[in-house]
């Protein structure tokens, strides 16, 4: 593999790699984030499901503390900061189109980890968890520990639509969890005691109105 770059949104675009129609290219602009990480051809960026689940529980939950796990470009780290948490966290092992979109504009402590280590970073109102495709089962075997790093809600992409089948042995008789889908994406969202309602009325809106 080459080695994973920061690269320009608007190069992106105008080099016909990413249509600026595309969700993640409206997504970043309004949030104001200008770098992108490569891999190969391959960019990670903020996808709509994500966003708009996250988005919504935030406008519910009002954390002070977010933990932003995966982060890649930092796109859900600035939206946590426009919805009013002060304390964030970010974590990724390739963390330079997150330094450039976001160090200079919030105070954020960014973290260059491996973010299956996520026992050390703290324990944080909401926490999201945005992995690789290839590192989801990983992570959902640890849903035990991950319960132990948020005190509100936390939100993990389990995969899309039609992977949840395979994965639904993960979530047989889970307690305080529901699986919330939005976009074609699907999402674990753990909650603590307090938060039961809040989790069920975002689903509601994301998955029927
Ligand atoms: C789906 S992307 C996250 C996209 C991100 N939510 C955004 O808005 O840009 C997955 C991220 O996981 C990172 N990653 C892969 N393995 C990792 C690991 N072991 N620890 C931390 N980050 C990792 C990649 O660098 C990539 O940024």
């Amino acid at each position: 593999m080459v080695k994973p770059r920061p690269v320009r949104l608007s190069w992106l675009i105008k080099s016909g790699r990413l249509s600026e129609l595309s969700p993640t290219a409206l997504i970043s602009e309004k949030l104001g984030i200008r770098w992108l990480m490569m891999f190969d051809e391959y960019i990670y960026g903020p996808g709509p499901g994500i966003i708009e689940a996250l988005d919504l529980i935030l406008k519910h939950v009002k954390p002070k503390s977010f933990l932003d796990l995966f982060g890649g470009s930092g796109a859900l780290s600035k939206l946590a900061y426009i919805r009013g948490a002060r304390k964030i966290t970010y974590v990724d092992l390739y963390p330079e189109a997150a330094i450039l979109n976001l160090k200079r504009t919030i105070k954020i402590e960014i973290i260059k980890a491996d973010a299956m280590n996520f026992l050390r970073f703290g324990q944080h109102d909401v926490v999201v968890a945005d992995p690789p495709r290839e590192m989801i089962d990983e992570l959902l075997k640890r849903i035990g520990d991950l319960r132990k790093i948020f005190r509100k809600v936390c939100l993990i992409w389990i995969g899309d639509v039609d992977e949840l089948e395979k994965r639904s042995f993960f979530f047989r008789n889970r307690r305080m969890m529901e699986i919330v889908r939005a976009w074609g994406d699907c999402f674990a969202v753990l909650w603590k005691p307090g938060f039961k309602d809040i989790v069920k009325h975002v689903k509601e809106i994301l998955e029927y109105s």
